[in-house]
């Protein structure tokens, strides 16, 4: 059974993050979701919180997969793939601005693990742009980003507004 890795901050999980998920479960055996906590990024959403939004989101938009899991680790990615047997890396490649980036993270994890290969998948065309800064950037000031994130995160992501004006 072919295990990947799918990691990132997921602050919040965003449509462009499903889509790699998406397309990721139907490549590979099993997809382990790999929420980094503790990691040096300031977070809007807790490692639970986070947590509950990943799994909510595949509830509702990708019911029929029974091969995708989610487990928050805050140590070294290499040194929690080599525990779970994961053999491989898999991460969305936006832009060009994001290769430089990326290509340093698959060679240290090589390095830090050799069994371990990272897979790059093109990212959906509609959402190359994205990011969740500047998901949360406006969100905060109240647009609208229904079509960029699963409903639950819209929601979510409303209710801390409402939350910081309080
Ligand atoms: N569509 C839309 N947005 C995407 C995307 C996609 N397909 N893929 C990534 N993004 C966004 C993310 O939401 C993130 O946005 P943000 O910076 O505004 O929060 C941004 O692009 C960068 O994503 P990513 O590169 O995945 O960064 P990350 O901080 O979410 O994840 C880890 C980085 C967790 C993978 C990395 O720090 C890690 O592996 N940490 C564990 C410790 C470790 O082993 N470190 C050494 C690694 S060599």
């Amino acid at each position: 059974m072919t295990t990947v890795l799918y990691p990132g901050t997921f602050d919040p999980i965003t449509n462009g993050h499903l889509d790699i998920i998406d397309r990721s479960s139907r490549v590979f055996d099993r997809v382990v979701i790999t929420l980094a906590v503790n990691n040096a990024k300031q977070t809007l959403f807790t490692a639970d919180e986070r947590e509950a939004l990943i799994r909510e989101a595949l509830r509702t938009g990708l019911p029929d997969r029974t091969n995708i899991e989610v487990v928050q680790t805050s140590g070294l990615l290499a040194e929690f793939a080599r525990s779970v047997g994961a053999v491989a890396v898999v991460r969305g490649l936006r832009t060009l601005g994001d290769f430089e980036y990326e290509m340093q993270m698959a060679l240290m994890n090589r390095r830090l693990y050799g069994e371990l290969s990272t897979f790059f998948m093109a990212a959906d065309e509609r959402y190359i742009h994205l990011n969740s800064s500047i998901v949360r950037e406006v969100a905060r000031y109240g647009a609208d980003v229904s079509d960029l994130v699963p409903e639950c995160v819209a929601v979510a992501l409303r209710g801390k507004v409402v939350e910081s004006r309080a």
